[in-house]
């Protein structure tokens, strides 16, 4: 045994490769061609899918059923949405970008729960309603009207507020690693708007004028987030503009947002410590280190002349 170990000591790799090809050439002869009759039974999966196309006047929104084969289809929703797109019909409109959940461009209803499509696994078995996001204005099938969602998120200030100016692109702000981690569960957040349009405050309040509106689950768990951090200056005025009657309180904490959150944040609780914050019933924790960084990290970088 030792000897037929020794025997391949010293000896280089090319000397393998020939047996190694005769041995893989024998195999593939060995196994048998598929008959056309054990040939793998086609997997049909129906879906149903919503349509509603602004230039065709003449047809309300409607669900279309569209039937595929799982055997040559990738294992997520958005694959069989491509799939659909790619060889049945090209009209079918849907946003998509990442197809791994992080752009959050891809969030839809999906058997009655809001989801990604490209996380969310076919269900093998049955069919599978997809609708656009609830309580949204359609711009075509899949395809919502993100613009008031949006505005409500530039309304949180989603931005550091500084007191001093500090040169852009050169100063540090400093924040240690402890209060860096606190922001884990905020920071995650991809705007994929699955957590407001679940929230049936969010459909009543959510889409009246501002400033007389519910601002929503996702845009309240990131004024939370910026709040939350402590580089950020603007507690006082960020805080101020939430004390509306409509924008922060008219969540009920039934917890719809968080149920469906694809990221696995809590927007509930966030809304409920924003709350505390408001009320004065807590403070802003203090960071553990504070003001920027003196020098230019980058030009501390740069090798000095003289070396
Ligand atoms: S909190 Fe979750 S569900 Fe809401 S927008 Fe952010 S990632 Fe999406
Ligand atoms: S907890 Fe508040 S924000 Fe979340 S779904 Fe319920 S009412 Fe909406
Ligand atoms: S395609 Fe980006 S999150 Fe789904």
């Amino acid at each position: 045994m030792l000897f037929a170990k020794n025997i391949f000591v010293g000896m280089r790799p090319e000397c393998f490769l020939l047996p190694r090809l005769t041995i893989s050439f024998w195999r593939s002869m060995s196994t048998k061609p598929q008959k056309k009759s054990e040939a793998k039974a086609p997997h049909l999966k129906t879906f149903k899918i919503y349509r509603y196309d602004p230039q065709d006047k003449k047809k309300k929104g409607h669900m279309q059923k569209y039937t595929i084969n799982l055997n040559d289809c990738r294992p997520m929703v958005l694959d069989a949405l491509l799939k659909i797109k790619t060889e049945q019909d090209s009209s079918l409109s849907f946003r998509r970008s990442c197809r791994e959940g992080i752009c959050g461009s891809c969030g839809m209803n999906i058997d009655g729960v809001n989801r990604l499509a490209c996380t969310h696994k076919i269900k093998l078995k049955g069919t599978t309603k997809i609708y656009p996001l609830p309580h949204m204005y359609v711009i075509k099938d899949l395809v919502v009207d993100f613009s008031k969602f949006i505005e409500q998120h530039k309304r949180i200030m989603p931005y550091l507020i500084r007191e001093k100016a500090h040169a852009e692109g050169k100063d540090q702000c400093l924040q240690s690693i402890k209060d860096r981690d606190s922001l884990i569960g905020y920071v995650e957040c991809i705007l994929c708007a699955c957590c407001s349009t679940s929230c049936p405050e969010y459909w009543w309040h959510g889409h009246t004028k501002a400033p007389n509106d519910f601002l929503g689950p996702a845009a309240l768990l990131n004024a939370y987030r910026w709040i939350k951090d402590t580089r950020d200056e603007g507690t006082k005025l960020r805080l101020s503009k939430l004390t509306n009657y409509y924008n922060l309180y008219r969540c009920h904490q039934i917890n719809n947002c968080t149920k469906c959150c694809p990221k696995r944040l809590a927007p509930g609780k966030a809304i409920a410590d924003l709350r505390l914050l408001v009320a004065n019933f807590k403070k802003k924790k203090k960071g553990d280190l504070e003001g920027n960084l003196p020098s230019d990290p980058h030009k501390a970088c740069e090798p000095k002349e003289d070396c």
